[in-house]
């Protein structure tokens, strides 16, 4: 080993100690911060994902041809007429956000013409929202567009970008003043691998989508503030580990002087010794060992990129292989609490985290599969009347939201990985935080 090497080790060693002796003083006196009262708690969907019936569409094309292997769609959990007791079971969980997705593919099943029904339908579930006593964050695109843009090219087509535009304005001006944080695009870049997959694009053609996503969020994100003045809008940023800076450059860098807060979707974390991430990629998700402690990490390294900017977990979730409990026994209550402990170490940390969205509500159609379930509420697709079943972590985000986080001294079933890919430094060295905390 040479010498410039062994003093570059020693310099980390040092830096190690200089930061191991500030951080306990910081956790022990911040962590028994508990979210504020105003924190907004809530819970995510997506129309199309869950509501089932759906019109012609990019979609229920793939599900319909198998495309990249995508089966059969059907009912979904037929939110489109089960929301009255949905809307009521986010109520009685105590959460404050209730997203979901106006589907452009349901108004506007033909080009100029808006139909009353899905209108009536979506005017409905607003207005059942507010009623609840619940903020409706909804989604303008999570991944679905009408058969007939499908028929003009797409996002090769520069006449989708106005079209879009044009379905977006109608949407914002019909629920404006309501409350409503608005999120354009959901996880871009995830949008674009989703289509190069399922639709089968060129490189040319997946350049184009980018160009047009980024155009239609920058415009979009002004038009939203003229029609819908003191609102918040993001497009929410898929963290995905290894790969997160590869994924940025898609399109979050480009928009990221657009966003009143960071939308952060945190599912999977990686370290040395778990690469199981991997899985999610390839359609078993439920195969993926969480490690909830990278939500810690990211938030602060988010936080510390945007100083300026709240933060908000706009999903945060966890599959299980069609219901079936998982191997090692960790469950979803689990799963959530040491999700939340993690995000309350951050809050005690300074960083400003505003909301939390637990995905999903119920289970749902998870692009291109009934498998990966991640509802806190089960649904059979073998069950006709798609009936909801509570799961553990029902009771658990109640008493979370009751309680303002986990309670003083939680000590989180995951023990932290050694070498997270969410933050090298910290984690190799050992440098912060506490674990349990103090
Ligand atoms: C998407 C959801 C999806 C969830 C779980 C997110 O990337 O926004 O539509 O169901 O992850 O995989």
């Amino acid at each position: 080993m040479g010498r410039m090497w062994r003093t570059r080790i020693l310099l980390a060693i040092l830096l190690g100690l200089v930061f191991c002796g500030t951080a306990p003083a910081r956790a022990a006196t911040g962590f028994q911060t508990k979210f504020p009262k105003n924190f907004l708690w809530g819970v995510a969907t997506s129309g199309f994902q869950s509501e089932g019936s759906f019109p012609d569409s990019n979609w229920t094309r793939y599900a319909r041809s198998g495309a990249g292997k995508a089966q059969p769609y059907g009912l979904s959990a037929d939110f489109l007429h089960q929301y009255p007791a949905d809307i009521q079971r986010a109520k009685a969980l105590g959460v404050k956000v209730f997203r979901t997705s106006i589907e452009w593919a349901r108004v506007e099943p033909r080009k100029g013409y808006r139909d009353p029904k899905a209108l009536a339908y979506y005017d409905d579930l607003v207005r059942r929202i507010r009623a609840a006593g619940m903020r409706p964050m909804l989604t303008l695109d999570h991944w679905v567009y009408p058969g007939w843009v499908a028929d003009q090219g797409a996002w090769d087509n520069p006449q989708t970008v106005k079209d879009w535009l044009a379905e977006a304005q109608f949407v914002v001006q019909r629920y404006r003043h309501l409350g409503v944080t608005w999120i354009t695009f959901n996880e871009p870049s995830a949008y674009m691998i989703e289509e190069f997959e399922h639709r089968t694009m060129t490189l040319a053609q997946l350049a184009n989508m980018r160009s047009a996503l980024i155009s239609a969020h920058r415009q979009a994100y002004d038009m939203i503030h003229r029609i819908d003045p003191g609102t918040m809008v993001t497009s929410n940023t898929a963290y995905t580990s290894l790969l997160n800076i590869p994924s940025e450059a898609l399109v979050f860098d480009s928009i990221a002087d657009k966003m009143d807060f960071i939308g952060i979707d945190y599912y999977y974390g990686a370290s040395l010794g778990n690469l199981s991430t991997i899985n999610a990629g390839t359609g078993q998700p439920w195969k993926a060992d969480p490690e909830p402690e990278g939500l810690y990490y990211v938030l602060k390294s988010y936080q510390r990129r945007f100083p300026d900017l709240p933060m908000y977990v706009v999903e945060n979730g966890m599959s299980t292989d069609d219901g079936k409990p998982r191997p090692d026994g960790y469950t979803r209550s689990d799963h959530l609490k040491d999700h939340v402990y993690w995000m309350q170490r951050a809050l005690a940390d300074g960083v400003k985290v505003i909301g939390y969205n637990y995905w999903s509500i119920t289970d749902n159609y998870e692009w291109g599969s009934y498998e990966p379930r991640f509802g806190l509420y089960t649904v059979n697709t073998t069950d006709p009347k798609r009936t909801r079943h509570p799961t553990d972590a029902v009771p658990t985000y109640r008493s979370i939201i009751a309680n303002g986080g986990v309670p003083k001294g939680y000590v989180p079933v995951r023990k932290p990985a050694w070498c997270s890919v969410e933050d090298l430094v910290a984690t190799c060295l050992g440098i912060t935080p506490i674990y349990p905390a103090p």
